[in-house]
């Protein structure tokens, strides 16, 4: 069995403690993984700082070729790297592959945003007394990034924080997702061949407050960079202090579905934003608001939409739907859909238990109350909704603590633009799924669902300072 240790300082160390690592599908212990200690984290983060002290001095160009290479070397290893993620994360193949592909793009995008990082010439003689002044801005690296990833993109979500901080010159420590370590194990691997120089890229696994507590607060971190759950990152964010922060914390995402919209051409789509990877994606489809002319039709075909999904082992190739990431989840929802169904909901379809997996769910006769629809799922589950008029849908959409992304289908260019501007989210995709992502387009929340924008460039923006110079071409 694989057992894995800590990337530290270009070496792999070995760490006091470990624990097993559990396919989520079959249960099978799959590695045991090295837990690091606060002192291993301490060393990692001074070795970051270390390192920062000659990488900040590199040039784009260096920076860039190394990304670069680490496209090439994931292309050449695709299979393999989709093969690791189905089997930690209970991926389904096909959406690992997808992945890969994505985080291929992310890497080539953050070698692209190397070579195109600008300032500005600021116009000095603007203000009186200002003769012979100039003055410009640039982008300078911050130092050592602490970078806190969840198990459900393990290689892409770990790109965008990896790649935006190689790109200009910063240092990084990883904590990926307990649930997935090999991914992240497996790109050490990666930027090692790369050329990346040796503690740029430090990686810390293990669990435990104690551990992400010193990723967070120690004075050599200048930046925490952290996706994964609201009660963490607020938690996280209490502790940061002056230090520069992105959250990215999930939301339930909605679509307005309105009678203008061919309901033939979008069902297949809406089922795979509500149903890819188990629901278990922030920007998951959660909440479909469908008007009152066309739900009866809408709601009929897309549970029999539903019906065709095939739950099972993530490396069958035929597989949709997999297991949800841990036991405890699967009990976690089945509370929330027993909770609601007391309530007066009704499920459609699904609602079928084993210990690891639930089956795709569609819940009908929901309330905005319910936890299935005004919290974050994080399963596969989704609520339909009728409604009758576009105003009382985007203040249904709106009724919402979380707001990353959200959709609406429409003809009618002026109801696109009413959403457009009204719906409270980082986001607003018209005529797709809120579950629509390209991974160079700014992406956050608002509301609880986060703080900060990633996709790569706005990610740069935020791992930079903003450094003004002024000249006086006179003495
Ligand atoms: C996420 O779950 O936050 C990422 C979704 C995506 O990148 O598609």
């Amino acid at each position: 069995m694989k057992e894995t240790k800590l990337w530290i300082n270009g070496n792999w160390e070995d760490a006091k403690k470990s624990y097993s690592l559990t396919a989520p599908y079959s249960g099978e212990v799959i590695a045991r993984v090295a837990k690091a200690s606060t002192e291993d984290v301490e060393r990692a983060i001074e070795g970051a700082h270390q390192a920062f002290q000659s990488f900040k001095t590199t040039t784009a160009y260096e920076r860039a070729e190394i990304l670069y290479k680490v496209v090439e070397i994931m292309r050449n290893r695709k299979e393999e790297f989709a093969r690791i993620l189905a089997m930690e994360a209970g991926k389904p193949l096909s959406a690992s592959l997808t992945e890969i592909d994505r985080t291929i793009a992310t890497y080539q995008f953050s070698a692209e945003a190397a070579k195109q990082s600008t300032g500005e010439t600021v116009p000095l003689d603007a203000a009186p007394g200002t003769k012979d002044r100039i003055g410009y801005t640039k982008r300078v690296p911050i130092g050592v990034v602490s970078a806190i990833t969840p198990f459900n993109f393990p290689f892409n979500l770990v790109a965008h924080k990896l790649g935006p901080a190689i790109a200009v010159g910063n240092t990084v420590v990883l904590k990926p997702a307990t649930q997935t370590p090999l991914t992240s194990i497996v790109m050490a691997e990666v930027f090692k061949e790369a050329g990346l120089p040796d503690g740029v890229l430090q990686i810390v696994t293990g669990s435990g407050g104690e551990l992400s507590d010193t990723l967070v607060t120690h004075p050599l971190v200048k930046k925490v960079t952290f996706t994964g759950s609201g009660a963490v990152g607020l938690k996280i964010k209490e502790k940061v202090g002056l230090r520069k922060i992105t959250l990215e914390l999930g939301s339930n995402a909605a679509v307005i579905v309105e009678p203008s919209t061919p309901i033939d051409k979008i069902v297949s789509r809406c089922v795979a934003g509500a149903f890819g990877y188990a629901g278990q994606v922030c920007i998951s489809l959660q909440r479909i608001y469908v008007h009152e002319s066309i739900y009866e039709d809408f709601a009929k075909a897309f549970v029999e939409e539903t019906r065709k999904l095939k739950l099972g082992d993530p490396l069958d190739p035929t597989t949709d739907v997999s297991a949800m990431i841990h036991p405890k989840e699967v009990e976690r929802i089945k509370q929330w859909v027993e909770e609601a169904k007391e309530q007066g909901a009704e499920v459609a379809i699904g609602a079928e238990y084993t210990d690891r997996t639930l089956q795709p769910t569609v819940m009908v006769n929901v309330k905005p109350n319910m936890k299935v629809v005004c919290q974050e799922t994080f399963a596969p589950i989704v609520s339909l909704v009728p409604y009758p008029t576009l105003d009382e849908a985007i203040s249904l959409v709106n009724a919402s603590e979380l707001g990353l992304n959200a959709g609406i289908y429409t003809n009618v260019l002026t109801d696109a633009m009413k959403a457009a501007d009204n719906i409270e989210a980082g986001t607003v995709v018209i005529n797709d799924i809120p579950t629509f992502r390209v991974d160079n387009m700014p992406y956050g929340g608002v509301k609880n669902s986060g703080y900060g924008r990633e996709g790569i460039k706005y990610a740069i923006e935020e791992m930079t300072d903003l450094k003004f110079i002024t000249i006086k071409t006179t003495i």
